[in-house]
């Protein structure tokens, strides 16, 4: 397999001849407009079609406030144009729910710094495009379940829901680990309906109970084997949500919900002899991937169709469709050329995972037409994102084009593309995956490559020195303290 680059693909018949030779299928519009017509959900007109994923940056401070790193990045979402901004970045419902010591954590105290956040991201909008009643702005509930390390870096602090076989070992879960008890899911139940009326106070429109990347919400969906009442059947597989969804409802109707949810799972991959991704060996019929067919790498949309069917049922509209986890198969959920240093190289072209991803996409907003469906992972497209989003809305295969990395890089990217402007290829995200290796050493995340910024921060000639060396760690002094 002979990858091209993307920015060798310069014309528009270079692409799709590329694409047609590996047999990849993508949609693709010449004319990017459908991107900029208003979409209708639930009284509301939302002025565009693009929106931006939630992108964290691991640089909270230790009791989950926001710093003057995380204030920037949502200045940027306000700032880039596109008019959804789909929970910002994941906000632990509580502390033992983050996935490191630095995420955000919404509470009682945090609640006025976390409004606050949400009004620099609406006036930095403002001041940009004059308007906001068009602009539609959530927040991600999460709790990191198996991922989660809300005290230091390096010491996991799993809350686990049944024994993988796999991940347990990967994580370094004893067989003899306790998993979460019944009465403690309803009380953590509460914390995310809690959470819910607090973002509510602090101005969101929504928030979204994220079932995705293998975080606990995830975690339930794939819990076949567990007893009791969050186990089994999808239908104890989605209490869970479902019981959320009914207290947010009944507490705070005003605020609206969203779902985030890993639509399919493969198996955990690991670099082969090559140094290429391959699946873990397993043998026989592999029952942990939400929305697998049971072989680890292929797709079945039953339980997916049926959930999001439940969520409709549920009053849900809103949903982002994202796949598989970035612990363990990241090139099914982030596709890049480069990969992040905990990972391996890419096992198919990238394009075949964002294609993976966009068509499946695809099939679930036509399985479920009613809900307002936002689509993940474009970065990778990178000059063709465009037209390829655009094909994508024009021909009704999402309502909404969602992009991450790439507004780290290009945070005007969104306003560029709008307006018709040609785009500054010195800021379209390559996918060297930096935004992801610096956390995984312990350093805040951000576009080290592209954002001049980042240079200017000791954390960039830590992750310089550590990656020249090949290391998985930090080999130089003191990184940027986000408390400072
Ligand atoms: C640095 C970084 C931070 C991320 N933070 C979150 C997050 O807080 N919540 C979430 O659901 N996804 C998160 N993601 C996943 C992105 O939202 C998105 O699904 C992924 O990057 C693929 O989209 P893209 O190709 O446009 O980057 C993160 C990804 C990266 C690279």
């Amino acid at each position: 397999m002979k990858i091209r680059r993307m920015a060798s693909l310069k014309t528009a018949d270079e692409f799709k001849n590329y694409l047609r030779e590996n047999n990849i299928t993508l949609p693709f519009a010449e004319n990017t407009a459908a991107l900029n017509t208003p979409c209708q959900l639930e009284g509301k007109t939302i002025g565009n079609r693009l929106a931006i994923l939630p992108m964290e940056g691991w640089d909270c401070t230790s009791n989950g406030h926001p710093t003057d790193l995380v204030r920037r990045r949502w200045g940027n979402f306000g700032r880039s144009g596109a008019k959804l901004i789909w929970g910002g970045e994941a906000a632990a419902v509580r502390m033992d729910g983050r996935a490191n010591p630095h995420q955000l954590l919404i509470n009682a105290d945090t609640l006025p710094d976390i409004a606050d956040l949400r009004q620099l991201l609406v006036q930095t909008h403002k001041e940009h495009y004059g308007r906001t009643d068009d602009l539609l702005v959530g927040l991600q509930l999460t709790h990191s379940g198996r991922f989660a390390s809300p005290h230091e870096l390096k010491k996991r602090e799993p809350v686990i829901l049944y024994h993988h076989p796999l991940l347990d070992k990967k994580i370094g879960i004893a067989a003899d680990y306790p998993v979460i008890t019944d009465d403690e899911i309803a009380r953590l139940e509460e914390d995310y309906i809690r959470a819910a009326e607090l973002a509510y106070q602090a101005g969101f429109d929504f928030v979204d109970i994220k079932h995705c990347h293998g975080y606990l919400g995830h975690e339930f969906l794939s819990a076949v084997e567990r007893p009791g009442k969050y186990g089994g059947s999808l239908g104890n597989r989605t209490r869970f949500c479902s019981e959320i969804v009914q207290g947010i409802k009944a507490k705070t109707p005003g605020i609206g919900i969203g779902v985030r949810l890993s639509a399919f799972d493969f198996l955990p991959f690991q670099p082969g002899a090559d140094g290429k991704g391959e699946p873990i060996k397993y043998d026989g019929y592999y029952p942990y991937g939400f929305g697998g067919d049971g072989t680890g790498t292929g797709i079945d949309l039953a339980e997916p169709i049926l959930f999001l069917k439940k969520l409709l049922s549920l009053g849900v509209k809103l949903v982002c469709i994202t796949a598989g986890s970035p612990y363990y198969n990241p090139h099914i959920q982030r596709p890049a050329l480069f990969p992040p240093v905990d990972a391996y190289q890419p096992p198919e072209d990238p394009l075949v995972g964002t294609a993976r991803l966009i068509n499946t996409t695809a099939a679930l907003k036509k399985a479920v037409p009613e809900l307002t469906v936002i689509g993940s992972g474009y970065s990778y497209l990178q000059e063709w994102l465009p037209n390829v989003a655009a094909g994508v809305v024009a021909g009704g295969e999402a309502d909404f084009v969602g992009y991450g990395r790439q507004v780290l890089s290009y945070p005007e990217f969104a306003t560029d593309v709008l307006n018709g402007k040609t785009l500054k290829k010195n800021k379209i995200c390559r996918t060297f995956s930096d935004c992801t290796t610096a956390p995984r050493l312990g350093l805040v995340s951000g576009c080290f490559p592209l954002d001049e910024y980042y240079q200017g921060l000791p954390d960039y000639a830590c992750l310089a020195c550590s990656k020249k060396a090949g290391e998985k760690r930090i080999i130089t002094a003191k990184p940027f303290s986000p408390h400072s």
